[in-house]
């Protein structure tokens, strides 16, 4: 059922539609790859060869496709989304490229292809991914490993990123299917580990937490992907409102939803006037760098967690989350969209990061979570993760 009325669903229904009108001509003309960003003339480039296929971001648009498929019924995204899941087997047989972001890999390809079709390959990818996800489980800390070494001399071995909160689905998942218990565990060992160490007393989320890898003890923060020690990425903040109401959603452990809810709370305070999101909550209020990817993230965990408070009743606070959702989305509607067929990518100022070069672009996790995060509020989404 969806969640929305009146205006609200119409405008939802009418992006959609210029969605689908973009998306057709940008898949036929892109078909085979898997895309990342954009090159200088707007065409998406293709992360599916050899030396890019562990890529992290290699789930989404396989991911897209399948929402896309969801969406009109026709049958070539559905052939796009099965493309990218066979060209990811390769990544399996790289040990150093399977790091903790097999959840953002396999949830939006194998694992929803199995959901939809029960297929014995996808549920085969699928588990195979879950099991080198939780061979990263430290048990001295508790906590998920996330990146192997880089080979640029940082030891990254007690680190913990935020963003592993969104492949915690996959070990749920694993565990379901499998009617074995040793995943969910494990995903929630580390919930438990990410809510002690990384959220803040004003519900601030740190992007990194190196811990000790032989006694678990907390070692330090880092700035991560955001300003700085100390600051407030918007995309680490976006991946916990999010990633702590999925494991609510998947245990029913009220911990979680009060932990999402206290991220949102902060992230509300924090968010401008214009609903266009910074970088960083904390960068220089003179810089105007945007990073469109995070808004769209938050406004999907907004959605889920309006959708867990709806579940219990509480329609009033419900309705705060949903309507700072239905903001940040025409915001990006009206400001950081590309409809036209110039550019292959829907979302422009995307931003990778705060100090690197990768402002205000194209990235293909922008755009798969706007699309997401609309079909949500009309009840049409598939639960990917
Ligand atoms: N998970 C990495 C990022 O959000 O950039």
């Amino acid at each position: 059922m969806g969640l929305i009325s009146g205006e609200d669903l119409q405008w939802v229904n009418d992006t959609l539609k210029k969605i689908e009108d973009k998306m057709v001509p940008v898949t036929e003309r892109n078909r085979d790859k898997i895309p990342y960003t954009t090159d200088e003339n707007g065409r998406f480039d293709d992360r599916s060869d050899e030396k890019e296929i562990c890529w992290w971001t290699n789930g989404f648009w396989g991911g897209e496709m399948w929402q896309l498929f969801k969406l009109t019924g026709n049958e070539m995204f559905k052939e796009e989304a099965l493309q990218v899941e066979k060209k990811l087997d390769k990544a399996f047989l790289n040990y150093n490229g399977m790091d903790h972001d097999a959840g953002f890999r396999w949830l939006p390809t194998s694992v929803i292809n199995y959901k939809l079709y029960k297929s014995d390959d996808s549920k085969n990818r699928g588990l195979l991914a879950a099991n080198s996800l939780a061979g990263r489980f430290n048990m001295n800390g508790n906590f998920i490993r996330a990146w192997n070494d880089w080979g640029d001399g940082r030891d990254t071995t007690g680190w913990a990123i935020i963003d592993c909160m969104m492949n915690l689905p996959l070990l749920y998942w694993a565990s379901d299917v499998l009617g074995d218990p040793r995943f969910k565990k494990i995903a929630m060992a580390h919930a438990d580990t990410a809510m002690k160490n990384f959220i803040r007393e004003d519900g601030s989320v740190r992007h990194i937490v190196g811990f000790d890898p032989f006694t678990g003890e907390f070692a330090r923060e880092y700035g991560g992907q955001g300003y700085g020690e100390g600051s407030s990425w918007t995309r680490g903040q976006s991946w916990a409102v999010y990633g702590f109401a999925l494991s609510y959603i998947h245990t029913g452990e009220k911990k979680y939803l009060e932990t999402a809810m206290k991220v949102a709370d902060y992230v509300l305070s924090e968010i401008p006037d214009t609903f266009l999101v910074p970088i960083d909550y904390r960068q220089p209020k003179t810089d105007d760098l945007e990073d469109s990817t995070a808004a769209a993230i938050t406004a999907g965990g907004l959605i889920e967690i309006a959708r867990s408070l709806m579940g219990e009743g509480k329609e009033d606070r419900a309705k705060e989350y949903l309507t700072a959702a239905i903001k940040l989305l025409k915001a990006l509607d009206s400001h950081s969209c590309d409809y036209t067929l110039d550019k292959d990518n829907l979302l422009t100022r995307g931003s990778v990061d705060y100090h690197g070069n990768g402002h205000h672009m194209a990235i293909i996790y922008g755009d798969y979570y706007y699309i997401e995060a609309l079909m949500k509020l009309n009840g049409s989404a598939l639960e990917v993760f």
